[in-house]
């Protein structure tokens, strides 16, 4: 398969490159690190991108960037900015990237934990994550061409709890995170959000 994976260089994203690489042909795309670059919170940006790659047989999303902050701080502009990026940029890679996909392809974006349990300071992420979840839903229904459309929704990154100093106790390997991707991915599941488990 010829699989583009966007947030490649990502602690998701890298894992999710590593557990598909065998096999498949990966694209990796990124803001900045990657040589194929894109920014999912400009829709033009992500049709230049799909027109410069040819035909795909399958998306990954392993990015989107929402605010953490208190309710009461964060401004129109946060909320933009989330709406913009994490939401809109992963829905606009679907609407985008349908006639970019073959037949039977997929599509799979990535929600959070915090969609299903938010946190003091997780609104506008829950937000985005639980619109992500919705759209995916109800995407699948009008995917052409038996195309599919999931989302991953992965808990706390151990790699990322250790990079912010805190309790790793709860969290979950970006490789067995990947697991859901690979599995989205290769298999039949449609209109879904996965928990991956360990
Ligand atoms: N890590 C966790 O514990 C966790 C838990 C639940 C959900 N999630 C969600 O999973 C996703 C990935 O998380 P992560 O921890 O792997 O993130 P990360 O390590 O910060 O990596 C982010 C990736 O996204 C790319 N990126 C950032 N802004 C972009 C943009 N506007 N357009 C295109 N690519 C962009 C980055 O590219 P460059 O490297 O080129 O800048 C990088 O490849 C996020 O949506 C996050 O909310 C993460």
């Amino acid at each position: 398969m010829r699989i583009l994976v966007v947030g490649a260089t990502g602690t998701i994203g890298r894992a999710v490159v590593a557990a598909l690489s065998a096999g498949n042909e990966i694209l990796s795309a990124s803001l900045r690190k990657t040589s194929i670059k894109v920014d999912i919170a400009d829709p033009s940006s992500i049709r230049l991108m799909y027109r410069s790659l040819g035909k795909l047989d399958a998306v990954v999303c392993a990015a989107g960037q929402a605010k953490f902050a208190p309710l009461a701080q964060l401004s129109d502009a946060d909320f933009r900015f989330c709406l913009d990026n994490k939401l809109m940029g992963q829905v606009n890679l679907v609407r985008c990237g349908f006639e970019h996909v073959e037949d039977g392809g997929s599509f799979t974006l990535t929600t959070g934990i915090l969609a299903q349990t938010p946190m003091p300071g997780s609104a506008a992420i829950s937000l985005v994550n639980a619109g992500l979840e919705g759209f995916v839903r109800a995407a699948a229904l009008e995917a052409p061409r038996n195309i599919r459309v999931n989302a991953v929704s992965p808990p706390w990154v151990t790699e990322t709890l250790q990079a912010l100093k805190m309790d790793v106790s709860q969290g979950l390997p970006a490789a067995v995170v990947a697991r859901a991707y690979v599995r989205s991915v290769t298999g039949t599941d449609t209109g879904l959000t996965l928990q991956p488990s360990p």
